[in-house]
């Protein structure tokens, strides 16, 4: 009998686990944890850090987030972990740069980011030292970040919105909380934060220094020629109505995350793309040597 009870006990212990890491495998990778954590360009080891990423403010290199106990974070309890990504803190109360997209993170459920900790935990451990980020002197100073936050970020989990159905609401949780679909799409002011009116309108000067194309639904300049199944489409497999295919970063973040989204997800997420408000904003690439534009850009 106490053989069969401990038995028991274990067996659904096990399988709540699995979900666990299941479940946090799924998040990780919608996320994009991995694109930004892995230095792909150069075989770096998995999740090891030192990706170069290059932005209007400086380059910063992501940190080790492998369980290694000295280079990585295999010493952070929970708490630091649920911190670091809902507040931007980390364990020794030092506020980090939202290069790192924590100003979405924070809206993820305490659900997710324990599973997050338990995937990430569950990976192989690599002793790689962190690289310093590489910025001018008046944004190596940590502290003015609290200033930062304070104009600029508002901790806090995602709030369903009542008056929209479950889909919406599941499809705008994974595009604003997991895939910081805004952190690429929209434009920022001079002192890096995103501009609200301009919610997903594009920007020429995204990460990587590249062109993000307006996702509104806006005709000319968006998306609003774009059918749901066109969508759809694009976010499982890359190609555009035209026949094009998704390059860069959009490509990258396609082929480790949101092609593992399952179909009543990449629905929900259309579902939410398509009801952000219409901005006319063009930002889009000239073919054959013509220059960027951005017309309401800094
Ligand atoms: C857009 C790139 C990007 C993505 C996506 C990203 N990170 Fe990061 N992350 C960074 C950068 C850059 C830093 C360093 C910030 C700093 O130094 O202030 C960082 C820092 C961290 C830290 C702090 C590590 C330390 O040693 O203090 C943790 C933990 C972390 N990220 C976890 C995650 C997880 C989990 C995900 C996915 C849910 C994720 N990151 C997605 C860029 C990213
Ligand atoms: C890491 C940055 C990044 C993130 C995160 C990101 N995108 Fe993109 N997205 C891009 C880039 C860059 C392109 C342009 C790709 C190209 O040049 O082929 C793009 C292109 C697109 C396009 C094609 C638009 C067109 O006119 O061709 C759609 C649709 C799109 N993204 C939707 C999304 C959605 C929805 C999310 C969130 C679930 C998201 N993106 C998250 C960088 C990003």
């Amino acid at each position: 009998m106490a053989a069969a009870a401990f038995f028991f006990a274990w067996a659904s212990g096990s399988g709540a686990q699995d979900d666990l890491l299941r479940r946090g495998e799924y998040i990780y990778r919608l996320a994009g944890c991995e694109n930004c954590h892995t230095d792909r360009d150069n075989q770096g080891p998995r999740l090891a850090g030192g990706r170069a990423l290059v932005t209007s403010l400086g380059t910063f290199y992501a940190p080790n987030i492998t369980p290694d106990p000295n280079h990585g974070i295999g010493r952070w309890s929970e708490a630091d972990f649920a911190r670091a990504l809902r507040a931007g803190v980390s364990p020794t109360g030092a506020h980090y740069y939202p290069a790192f997209p924590y100003t979405a993170y924070t809206l993820l459920s305490d659900e997710d980011v324990r599973a997050l900790k338990a995937y990430l935990f569950a990976q192989p451990p690599v002793a790689q030292p962190n690289k310093p980020h590489v910025l001018p002197w008046y944004l190596r100073f940590r502290p003015a970040l609290i200033v930062w936050k304070w104009l600029f970020f508002r901790e806090g989990r995602y709030a369903p919105d009542p008056a929209k159905n479950a889909a919406w609401n599941r499809g705008a949780y994974l595009a604003r909380a997991a895939a910081h679909c805004s952190e690429c799409h929209t434009p920022r002011n001079v002192l890096g934060a995103p501009r609200r009116a301009y919610y997903l309108a594009g920007t020429t000067e995204g990460p990587d220094d590249g062109v993000v194309p307006n996702i509104t639904p806006d005709r000319k300049t968006g998306i609003g020629r774009w059918s749901r199944s066109d969508l759809v489409q694009y976010l499982d497999t890359g190609m555009t109505p035209d026949g094009d295919f998704a390059g860069g970063l959009m490509a990258e973040f396609i082929d480790h995350g949101l092609k593992y989204l399952t179909a009543a997800d990449r629905e929900a997420l259309a579902t939410y793309i398509l009801s952000v408000p219409a901005v006319e904003h063009a930002v889009r690439k000239q073919k054959k040597g013509g220059k960027k534009k951005d017309e309401f850009g800094f």
